[in-house]
């Protein structure tokens, strides 16, 4: 058995024609900057998606960090987040100069424990942060609630969570902004870095779209200080091609986890729920066990390729010690780093090997006790 934790080359394998057509289209044109496809690309993401704009960027890290500078987070300001997420979330707090505030998360849903957000809210919060992890939405009711009651803006960092929902909104469109990353493997993955902003303001989009391009309104007239973080011509052609795609790609990962589910219930391993009122878009299907590294090398022996999203929480990396945290501030993102396993989903997985993972899954949970 031979089992990756994605197949890139088989979903392009499908679409090849398509993709082909589309990057010679871009390099007949000769417009490498801008342009139709990245306008096209962006009418396409906002329809999909529900939001009223959207404004591609070079990737899911510039994304946020144009989200912050747009709301005019800086030096002295404090924003609320996660401690269990990909490092960019909080690099790029931590790039504006204002400080990330952690809360902990939940720990079967992942995503944040909005129970603790009121206790962390000072006269120095300016923004609360959720991460849709792994494809699920946190609870956004709860934290636009708070948002409102204290005046803060909000920023959904949708990274994973390309075509997920909260009650009919989509990931990215309830809050001020919405980022999103289309890093190769995740749910709509570009053939390089990408990615994109969210928002039904006018305003916000107008400074976004200023603050991507070095802050010029038109050519050489900086209005604004700001950055290069455009999204490149040919990923935007690329993701155009995708996004037709990613319903579908959606559903069959939908249905890898279903079989997940009614296979492994009957476990000791800790399965992932669904929050009410969310739809889950499996970015990853992240089971948890105490005996999380001899699974993962049992199934390694096998051929079956597993990952760790994420083996050690933010708040105890080196790159943030200065947070000044220690072990036992985040107990259930600590707990999560050493027990989540996440199994291979991707739409190209076939239902029959999922079933075999499974059974595999089953074999080495007796043995090994769980
Ligand atoms: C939650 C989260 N935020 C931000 C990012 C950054 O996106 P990118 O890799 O496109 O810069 C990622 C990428 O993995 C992510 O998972």
């Amino acid at each position: 058995m031979k089992i990756n934790m994605s197949d890139l080359k088989k979903q392009h394998d499908g679409l090849r024609d398509d993709l082909d057509n589309v990057i010679k289209e871009v390099i007949d044109s000769n417009a490498f900057i801008l342009g139709g496809k990245v306008t096209e690309f962006e009418n396409d993401y906002s329809a999909f998606t529900g939001a009223k704009y959207t404004i591609g960027m070079a990737s899911g890290t510039g994304a946020l960090h144009v989200a912050l500078a747009a709301l005019d987070v800086g030096i002295g300001d404090e924003v609320i987040t996660v401690p269990f997420t990909f490092a960019a979330t909080l690099e790029m707090i931590h790039l504006t100069g204002a400080k990330p505030v952690l809360v902990d998360i939940e720990p079967r849903s992942f995503t944040m424990d909005v129970t603790k957000i009121e206790d962390a809210i000072t006269d120095k919060t300016k923004v609360i942060l959720p991460v849709h992890l792994y494809g699920q939405m946190a609870d956004m009711d709860a934290i636009m609630e708070l948002a409102e009651k204290y005046g803060l803006k909000v920023i959904e960092d949708a990274a994973q969570a390309q075509g997920s929902s909260y009650k009919e909104a989509h990931a990215g469109t309830i809050g001020d902004i919405g980022t999103f990353s289309f890093y190769p493997g995740k749910n709509l993955g570009a053939m390089g870095d990408a990615g994109a902003c969210t928002t039904n303001s006018g305003a916000l989009a107008d400074k976004m779209r200023l603050l991507l391009n070095h802050g010029q309104s038109r050519k050489y007239e900086h209005i604004i200080v700001g950055y290069n973080y455009r999204l490149d011509t040919i990923q935007a052609a690329v993701l155009g091609v995708k996004l037709k795609e990613l319903s579908k790609w959606n559903e069959l990962r939908n249905k890898i986890a279903s079989i997940y589910a009614e296979n492994l219930k009957d476990t000791g391993l800790v399965l992932p729920i669904i929050n009410k009122n969310r739809n889950h878009v499996w970015h990853q299907y992240v089971i948890r066990t105490g005996k999380r590294d001899d699974l993962k090398e049992a199934l390694s022996d096998l051929g079956i390729a597993t990952a760790l999203h994420y083996p050690v929480p933010l708040h105890l990396q080196p790159s943030f010690a200065y947070l000044g945290h220690s072990k036992g501030d985040f107990p259930v993102a600590e707990l999560c780093s050493e027990e989540v396993l996440s199994l291979p989903i991707y739409p190209e997985l076939p239902a029959a090997t999922a079933v075999e993972i499974s059974q595999e899954v089953i074999k080495i949970c007796k043995r090994l006790e769980i």
